[in-house]
């Protein structure tokens, strides 16, 4: 078998018919920015996640700089994420002159909010929880400690489209969050994409200015500095056709990662994430990535590619504060990221994505029984 670790092509072929439709619908109407289908798009995603405005931008990047620059971040002030995330996190708190402060993962590999107060200063103005592969972090007790200090949450829910905790989707619990629309994510457009969600009417306004040269959507005049930043409406479109089918797509990706849990499991060198079924229910995950830790990570990396399985090491095998290039810009102590430093040499991602059968999931498991053989 040859089983990539991505199929991007798949991406057009699974819903071929209704993207064609959407596409020539759009063309025919010549309607290529801010048109109905980018409205709509927005609504069906407010509708789903119970955000009272999203905000259709040009990519998942701009969005987390966008909300930031909404919220009145200012050079020096300090924010709070982990170092298992993608650069683009803390790009959004660098581009701003704010000081990305970067703090430890639990072994579910997301933030580990026990350790958010220790890293706490009289700078500190936001805390932002990457709601990592498609899992949202323990968002009641980030909210306590916020509150407590008062702080602004504001998420990078990039990979974590319809993933919940307590019921609540990723993206809604804190003052604003950011989506990304990258092709490969479990909702993605055929180039660059992005979303901010917010219930806060102001933040929303700014946004909706800002990603549109500064001007007011309601009077085209306008009144702040902005850039360009709008998501285009042939992306709108193809969004919009593949989101028609969301729901199944989150249930098949949990499908895979059931199946992967449950064959996986009885090999006791794997450190899986939580499978679906796991007994802490208020976690619901979309699977964005399914990522195990293995001791002997490179050889069984190097052994399924030999058997024709492809699989990925998140953000090319750094984590944030292993960037050393950028290190002078940001605020952390590797002695309180052993956690990090740890599934860094660990981690390896496995295919997960709509285009892999029940029989392509066994097969990989099968060579992964055959290496611990
Ligand atoms: C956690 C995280 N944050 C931010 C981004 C940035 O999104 P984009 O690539 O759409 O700019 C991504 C996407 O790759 C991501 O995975």
């Amino acid at each position: 078998m040859n089983i990539p670790y991505f199929r991007y092509d798949f991406l057009y072929k699974e819903f071929k018919t209704d993207i064609d439709e959407a596409l020539r619908n759009v063309l025919d109407k010549g309607a290529f920015i801010l048109q109905q289908e980018l409205r709509d798009f927005e609504k069906a995603i407010a509708d789903f996640t119970g955000a009272k405005h999203v905000i259709g931008v040009g990519n998942g990047t701009d969005s987390l700089i966008l909300m930031m620059k909404a919220c009145g971040i200012q050079p020096g002030d300090e924010v709070i994420m982990p170092s298992h995330t993608f650069i683009a996190t803390a790009t959004a708190a660098g581009w701003l002159g704010a000081i990305p402060v970067l703090i430890d993962c639990r072994d579910d590999h997301l933030m580990d909010v026990s350790k958010i107060e220790a890293a706490i200063t009289s700078k500190t103005k936001v805390i932002m929880p990457t709601q990592l592969n498609g899992r949202t972090c323990e968002m009641d007790k980030l909210q306590e400690i916020a509150d407590k200090h008062g702080l602004i949450i504001l998420e990078d829910a990039a990979q974590a489209l319809g993933s919940k905790y307590l019921g609540r989707c990723a993206g809604t619990w804190g003052k604003a969050g950011s989506i990304s629309l990258y092709p490969a994510k479990v909702l993605g457009c055929f180039g660059d994409g992005g979303m901010v969600l917010t219930d806060d009417d102001k933040i929303a306004h700014d946004i909706f200015c800002m990603r549109d040269h500064g001007r007011d959507p309601k009077t085209n005049r306008v009144c702040m500095w902005g850039i360009n930043t709008r998501l285009d409406n042939l992306q709108a479109a193809v969004l919009l056709a593949k989101f028609k089918h969301y729901r199944k797509t989150m249930q098949r990706r949990r499908e895979i990662a059931q199946r992967y849990c449950e064959r996986l499991s009885k090999i006791p060198e794997i450190i899986l994430p939580p499978a679906p079924n796991d007994a802490d229910t208020r976690h619901c995950d979309v699977y964005q990535n399914f990522e195990i830790e293995v001791g002997e990570r490179d050889d069984l990396r190097n052994y399924l590619q030999a058997n024709g399985i492809g699989t990925l090491i998140q953000w090319g095998g750094r984590a944030v504060h292993q960037i050393t290039e950028l290190k002078d810009s940001m605020r952390f102590d590797v002695s309180n990221l052993q956690r990090t430093e740890l599934l860094f040499k660990r981690c390896l991602m496995l295919p997960l994505n709509m285009s892999v059968s029940d029989d392509e999931v066994d097969y990989i498991c099968e060579k992964i029984e055959a290496f611990y053989k």
